[in-house]
């Protein structure tokens, strides 16, 4: 992807803050420069990359390509469909996706919001790698939750979708009026695999409780329902989620899962300050 093409996504006027020293940082030329002269090149692969001494991650191109194969053939779009309800709610100028994964609801949003910006970032290269191939509209960083490159107070709405917090980033990149939309998995949540790899029940009340320390919750509410599967959803949904990384995935525990319930919590928080 030609240079120009890739820094066009990304919004000009915005104050970023350096991954190395968090200061003031500038889109210019082909980089990202912040005050002190640190500086990350724009990369022709469709995306920046902002990790120093960047690590494999083991969310890994399998993962995300069965995540894709999930997402394609609908099982979020419940999830999806009420996100857009709540952004539909209230203006945003700027959203972001922290822990985007392969850039499933941004992709969709983009399409209803085309006038928004919605940044995707997440720390696993093969996630990016994939939100770039098939999301030609967005904007895609390479980049921990613990140095999100983006300014004190200029982000309208953070999505936070399955994946892990870190509120004081959040609370600093956030405007004084802005939310965090934190999806959650439900007791219910993949429970067929769970009963399947004989995994331990789940319940969200620790994170329920740890987030309560950082946040108010505005808004709780449960999405989702259960599905009959095919043999291909069966073997992409045991591959999609990290509930699988230590167990060996067999033919039998494919032809055993039948149902899948994907149940999720959607809740709207108000950072503490
Ligand atoms: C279960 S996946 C969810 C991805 C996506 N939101 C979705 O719903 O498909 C969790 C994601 O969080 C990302 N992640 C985990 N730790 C992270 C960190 N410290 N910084 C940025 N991303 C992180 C992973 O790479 C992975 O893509
Ligand atoms: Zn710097």
């Amino acid at each position: 992807m030609k240079i120009e093409n890739v820094i066009k996504k990304f919004n000009k006027e915005l104050d970023y803050s350096c991954p190395k020293c968090k200061n003031l940082a500038k889109i210019n030329n082909i980089s990202l420069k912040c005050i002190n002269n640190h500086s990350y090149d724009f990369s022709k692969k469709g995306y920046i990359h902002l990790i120093n001494n960047y690590k494999d991650s083991k969310y890994d191109e399998k993962l995300f390509k069965a995540r894709n194969y999930v997402f394609s053939n609908g099982f979020y779009k419940q999830l999806l469909e009420e996100i857009k309800k709540f952004i539909n709610e209230r203006k945003s100028e700027i959203i972001v996706d922290l822990g985007c994964g392969e850039g499933y609801y941004i992709k969709e949003l983009k399409e209803k919001y085309p006038e928004t910006y919605f940044y995707g970032l997440d720390n696993a290269k093969s996630a990016i790698e994939y939100a770039v191939k098939y999301d030609k509209k967005n904007p895609y960083i390479l980049a921990n939750l613990a140095n999100i490159p983006f300014s004190d107070k200029t982000v309208d709405l953070i999505l936070n979708i399955l994946s892990p917090a870190n509120y004081e980033e959040f609370v600093r990149i956030l405007k004084d009026d802005g939310l965090v939309l934190k999806i959650i998995p439900s007791s219910n949540y993949l429970k067929e695999i769970r009963n399947l790899l004989e995994i331990d029940d789940y319940s969200n009340q620790e994170t329920i409780d740890q987030l309560s320390k950082f946040a108010d919750i505005v808004k709780r509410n449960l999405v989702g329902k259960t599905y009959t599967l095919s043999k291909e959803d069966a073997e992409n949904f045991l591959k999609m989620t990290p509930l699988s990384f230590s167990k060996e995935i067999s033919e039998k525990h494919i032809e055993n899962l039948k149902e899948i319930t994907v149940e999720l919590e959607m809740l709207i928080l108000k950072l503490k300050k």
